[in-house]
């Protein structure tokens, strides 16, 4: 008989703070652990608000101790079409200031998907994006933030268990919480790079990220609606190592009797 059962997300109920110590932690003990086995540790990364307390952790973690990370291969999820490489806006010149730029690591092992690709170029750079992953040994931590509308990375609502590197529309929900940093709507590009569901499902870890109350309607849909693309985060509950760490805010109304701890 096949099983009803919905599977479950596991969370932790915590500061940003805790959830950036407790993460760092888990990267910085992967690196050794790869390195002891002879190989570079490889990180899926996310830009947006909810990692960068990840990041300036790591960043003091790197500079107030012996440890390196320079050696890491790090993926990033999605990228803007449509922008020069440097513009301000652009996935990979937040990358370069807040993470490989202080980290230390080197531009070719920062990766990210081109945002000024012409449209005959864009399908082949997406199979390349994929291919460069599994060259390294497939990701071995994804860090994700959910968007309100529940995507991930960019997957957007319709977004299929199925579906791989590609480019996507970007939704309304998306372009409109991305307005304030464009200046205005219409310069919010309407196109974007984004790794796909399978893709990110693929990583070996997954650890999920949603502060604030502005993330506890999301929350809830993706912890209690079906798996579905209604709710590309959905997708998550059917990972094996996978986990989620919201604030009390980003948790609204829940119990929190799915804590894990
Ligand atoms: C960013 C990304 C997006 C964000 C999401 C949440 O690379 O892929 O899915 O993680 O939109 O954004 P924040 O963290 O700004 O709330």
């Amino acid at each position: 008989m096949m099983s009803t059962a919905t599977p479950s997300l596991p969370f932790v109920v915590c500061t940003p703070a805790e959830a950036a110590r407790e993460i760092a932690t888990e990267m910085l003990d992967l690196v050794a652990s790869r390195a002891r086995a002879g190989r570079s540790a490889v990180f899926g990364l996310a830009t947006g608000r909810s990692p960068l307390e990840i990041y300036a952790e790591l960043v003091q973690r790197v500079r107030t101790t012996r440890f390196a990370l320079d050696n890491v291969w790090t993926f990033n999820l999605d990228e803007y079409l449509g922008l020069p490489a440097r513009h301000p806006q652009s996935f990979a010149h937040y990358m370069r200031e807040r993470v490989f730029g202080p980290l230390g690591i080197h531009r070719e092992r920062g990766i990210l998907p081109a945002s000024d690709l012409a449209p005959s170029q864009v399908a082949a750079h997406c199979r390349a994006y994929e291919r460069a992953i599994a060259e390294v040994g497939g990701l071995d931590l994804q860090i994700l933030g959910i968007g309100r509308n529940g995507h991930i990375g960019f997957n957007e609502p319709g977004s299929t268990r199925e579906c791989r590197t590609r480019e996507v529309m970007l939704d309304e929900t998306t372009r409109a919480d991305a307005a304030a940093n464009f200046g205005g709507l219409e310069r919010v590009p309407t196109r974007a790079i984004t790794m796909g569901v399978a893709t990110i499902l693929e990583a070996r870890r997954i650890r999920v990220l949603a502060f604030g109350a502005s993330k506890s309607a999301i929350v809830r849909r993706t912890l209690e609606d079906a798996v579905g693309p209604d709710v590309p985060a959905t997708y998550l509950r059917e990972h094996s190592d996978v986990r989620l760490y919201v604030d009390a805010a980003a948790l609204g109304g829940l119990s929190r009797s799915g804590a894990n701890r």
